[in-house]
Parts: C-alpha cells; sequence; structure tokens
C-alpha cells in the first residue's frame, strides 16, 4: 500500500514545512518534491490532503502498566484496550513495565504472552527488577539481548520493591557495562514508611494524607543519591515520572555536568493540582499515585523543564484502575477512608499529546518541534527505539499522526476509550483532535475511529541506545 499525504504542516526534527510524505508500505519513503514524484509514478497510490493539518511523528509513551498484576486483580486496561486508546490519542508505540518473575525471562515471557494477540500498537518492554542476586545480574545479559535495554529499580516500597543503594549500585555498574539504561522511581521509602506509620496512629488516612506522607524533600533526596550512584558507576539514569521542583533541578543539574542522566515527567504532574486529592473519599482517591502531585510551582517548574529541554520526555505512567472494585477499597464501612487500601495510578494513555499540545503549545510555552522530541524523538533515542522511530524521517516506520488544530476534544470518560470507569480530566475540552493515524503505514485511525486488527502490534526489540547526549 502506498499514500501520499499532501500539504500536511510537518512537524520535522529541527523545524515545521508544509510539505508532502510519501509512504509505502511500511516506512516513510520520501519526503518534498520526491514524495509528489514518486507518487506521481505509482498508480496505487491513495491521497490525504493534509492541508490545515499538523503531522506529527507518532507518540511514544515509555511508561505504561498494561494488564499489570496488583493484589488480586489488574490494571484495567489490557494490551488491546490500552493500546487501541493509545493509538485514537495519538501514541503509536509504548514500552511497557515487564516485571521480574522467578527469573527475569519467566517475567519477560509473561509480559510478552500478555500483549500478543491483543496489540494494535507496536510495544517494547522494560524489566522491572524487584529482588537483587547474582543470578539476576547475570540475566541481565540476555535480556539485553532480547531487546530490553532498560531495567527499572525502586527506592521506595521497603520488603515489596525497594532495592538498598548497595544493590541499586551493582544494578547500575552491570548495566552500563552492558550498554543499558537504569530508570529510577526516586522517592525515599524509609522516610515514606515512617511517615505512613505515624499518619495511621494519627488516624489522618484521607486521599491527600497520602500525598502528605510523600513529600518532595523525599523525592529530592532519592534523585540526589540516585545521580550519585550513575555518576560513581557510569550508568546511563532516567529519573522517570518526576514530580517536583527540586528533582527537575537536580536532573537539570546533572545534565549540565554532562552526566547522561535524563527526566521523564507526566501529564498528570503538569495539568493536575494536589488539592484534587482534598476531596473526602473516592473523589479524592481518582488522583491518588506516587509520586503524588504537587502544588502549582511544582507543576510550573515541571512545563519549565521541558520548555528548556531539561526533562526530556513526557511517558503517561497510564496505570488505571475503577472506582468501583478498586479505589473504593479505601472506604470503610463507617465512610471513612483508608488511602493504605488503594492502588495507586492513574489512566492517560489516551490523552497524553492533546494535553501536551493544548498547555504547551497553544499556550506559547514550546513550540511543535519541542512537542515532537518529548512525546516521541527523546523517548526514541533514550530508550533505544530509533532511528527505526521517533522522528518523520526517509526510512522510518511511517508512524504519523494528523492533527487538527481546529478540533475540540472532550476528555471526559464517555468520550474516551480507555477501559476505566472515570477520566481524571471530567469536564474538560481541550483544542485539537486526533483525525488519523498511520502505524508503520497502516490508517489505524481514520476521522478519529479505530479500524485495526487485534494482534496487529509487533514486539519492537530495542537496541543500547548509542548516543543519549544533546
Ligand atoms: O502510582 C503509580 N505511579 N503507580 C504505577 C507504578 C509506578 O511506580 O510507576
Ligand atoms: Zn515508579
Ligand atoms: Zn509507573
Amino acid at each position: 500500500m502506498s499514500l501520499l499525504i499532501e500539504k500536511g504542516t510537518v512537524v520535522l526534527e529541527n523545524e515545521v514545512r508544509q510539505t508532502d510524505i510519501f509512504v509505502q508500505g511500511e516506512r516513510i519513503a520520501a519526503l518534498g518534491p520526491k514524495a509528489a514524484d514518486m507518487a506521481t509514478a505509482d498508480s496505487h497510490c491513495d491521497v490525504l490532503d493534509a492541508e490545515g493539518l499538523i503531522i506529527l511523528p507518532g507518540a511514544i509513551d515509555g511508561h505504561t502498566h498494561l494488564d499489570m498484576p496488583f493484589l488480586d486483580f489488574a490494571s484495567t486496561d489490557d494490551f488491546f484496550t490500552g493500546t487501541r486508546a493509545a493509538l485514537l490519542g495519538g501514541t503509536t508505540c509504548i514500552v511497557d513495565y515487564a516485571e521480574q518473575a522467578e527469573t527475569l525471562a519467566a517475567g519477560l515471557q509473561t509480559w510478552k504472552k500478555r500483549a500478543e494477540g491483543k496489540a494494535v500498537a507496536d510495544y517494547g518492554f522494560h524489566m522491572t527488577i524487584k529482588h537483587l542476586s547474582s543470578e539476576v545480574l547475570d540475566e541481565m545479559e540476555a535480556m539485553v539481548a532480547a531487546g530490553v535495554v532498560s531495567f527499572k529499580v525502586f527506592m521506595a516500597y521497603p520488603g515489596r520493591m525497594m532495592l538498598e543503594d548497595e544493590e541499586i549500585e551493582q544494578v547500575m555498574r552491570r548495566a552500563a557495562e552492558l550498554g543499558a539504561v537504569v530508570n529510577i522511581h526516586a522517592e525515599d521509602g524509609i522516610l515514606i514508611e515512617d511517615l505512613i506509620r505515624r499518619t495511621k496512629r494519627a488516624k489522618a488516612t484521607d486521599p491527600i494524607d497520602h500525598a502528605l506522607t510523600r513529600p518532595s524533600v523525599g523525592e529530592a533526596r532519592a534523585v540526589d543519591r540516585a545521580i550519585k550512584l550513575a555518576k560513581a558507576t557510569g550508568a546511563h539514569l532516567v529519573v522517570v515520572h518526576i514530580s517536583c521542583a527540586q528533582a527537575a533541578a537536580l536532573v537539570a543539574e546533572a545534565k549540565a555536568d554532562g552526566l547522561p542522566v535524563h527526566g521523564e515527567t507526566c501529564p498528570h504532574y503538569l495539568w493536575l493540582e494536589q488539592r484534587k486529592l482534598k476531596d473526602q473519599g473516592l473523589q479524592g482517591a481518582v488522583y491518588i499515585c506516587s509520586p503524588p502531585l504537587r502544588d502549582v510551582t511544582h507543576m510550573n517548574a515541571l512545563w519549565q523543564g521541558l520548555t528548556r529541554g531539561e526533562i526530556e520526555m513526557v511517558g503517561t505512567d497510564h496505570c488505571p484502575f475503577n472506582l468501583a472494585g478498586h479505589k473504593d477499597r479505601g472506604l470503610r464501612p463507617d465512610g471513612s477512608f483508608d488511602f493504605t487500601k488503594v492502588p495507586g495510578g492513574l489512566p492517560g494513555i489516551e490523552t497524553r499529546l492533546l494535553l501536551l499540545y493544548a498547555g504547551g503549545v497553544l499556550t506559547g510555552r514550546f513550540d511543535l518541534v519541542r512537542l515532537a522530541r518529548i512525546t516521541a524523538t527523546g523517548p526514541a533515542r533514550i530508550f533505544g527505539l530509533a532511528p527505526q522511530k521517533g522522528a518523520i524521517r526517509e526510512g522510518a516506520d511511517a508512524d504519523l499522526v494528523v492533527l487538527d488544530p481546529d478540533g475540540l476534544t472532550s476528555l471526559d470518560a464517555e468520550d474516551l476509550h480507555m477501559n476505566v470507569d472515570h477520566s481524571p480530566y471530567e469536564g474538560m475540552r481541550v483544542e485539537g483532535s486526533i483525525e488519523f493515524v498511520l502505524s508503520r503505514g497502516e490508517l489505524v485511525v481514520e476521522a478519529r475511529r479505530f479500524k485495526g486488527q487485534p494482534g496487529r502490534g509487533k514486539y519492537i526489540p530495542r537496541s543500547n541506545p548509542d548516543s543519549m547526549d544533546g
């Protein structure tokens, strides 16, 4: 199949230009006048008139949790519903978090089975290391060979997920040897456990108390330790889901010092204020996630970090749980609330691109090139998906998003496609709409409607990120 997308406002790596794109099979075959020539020579070529429309590289979501087991249930989007919602929101590739099982290989196998036959967007996996041993350190090499070139470790949740600093150091050394990346969940787990004990004793366990047990100072302290460990080991570090100004500043400083340290934030830390957690019961519980939402000073610092290129990507940390059956586990029979019983996480896989377009581009904070960098080029480069994905260039996968700047999109749950019973952005309308999406040359969203077949998404083995500076 071939397609000429003509006269669109095309967001390239360093500029925005009105030009044509010729798609042949799964790839971008040509840009500019050559695209029109190739289309003329191809008698079976379809044409999409994109005048007045913006063409962005398919967005890459480097942080999702689909079908993730938690207690006796799982996050509510599986690899079909989650990647369908991703495509409808302009995301053509995700990197989901697989978790260590008996071995790392067993964990990867389990996650691959969850995705196969279901995913409609392309996908890769990070591997979360929850318990360290010499066998795990040995196994990391096989993970890299299998295309899993990033490992997540936790500085929070002692007894469940947390690794000691000495263990994190070992993971980093091994990752550095293998050319892999370490993704860090940077919150001070010991401080948090202490604050949770105190707040329970004081019988203060409303949704807002969840946030108060996870102060920004604990996040900053953990980021500081992680950066020092990365410096000592030479590891490439990604500080994921940055929520506060101090953490963003530490990452910026490390980058300025020339360290291979990268930052990721999420739309909810940019758009949603901590005071939303002050609503009682389930209304507040919608917003429970870790790290927690912060106040407007932090939100502004994160927007600024994106504008300056200090925070290089925005992932969603999509981790949806229903109010009915999951978040309502925090409701006690007497009507009071216990945040310690509530699964953390927000849905967001579908809403990221338009939230960043509205909050970043339309406000004048940054331009379309920056939008493409933080949603596609950055994650592709840092997580080893480039040059196959992440930019509109000849030879790359034809993962393309056509955005109508005159469109309007409702962020109400009933208008979205994620498999979850609420939206953190209920009542919000954003300017812009995702009209068409191509995934490896296939039109999978047409006039805002999904058209793909379950299982069409491919596992993308990632390669060691070559050069991650800049
Ligand atoms: O609350 C959150 N963010 N849940 C997802 C797990 C994680 O730490 O990323
Ligand atoms: Zn995390
Ligand atoms: Zn996460």
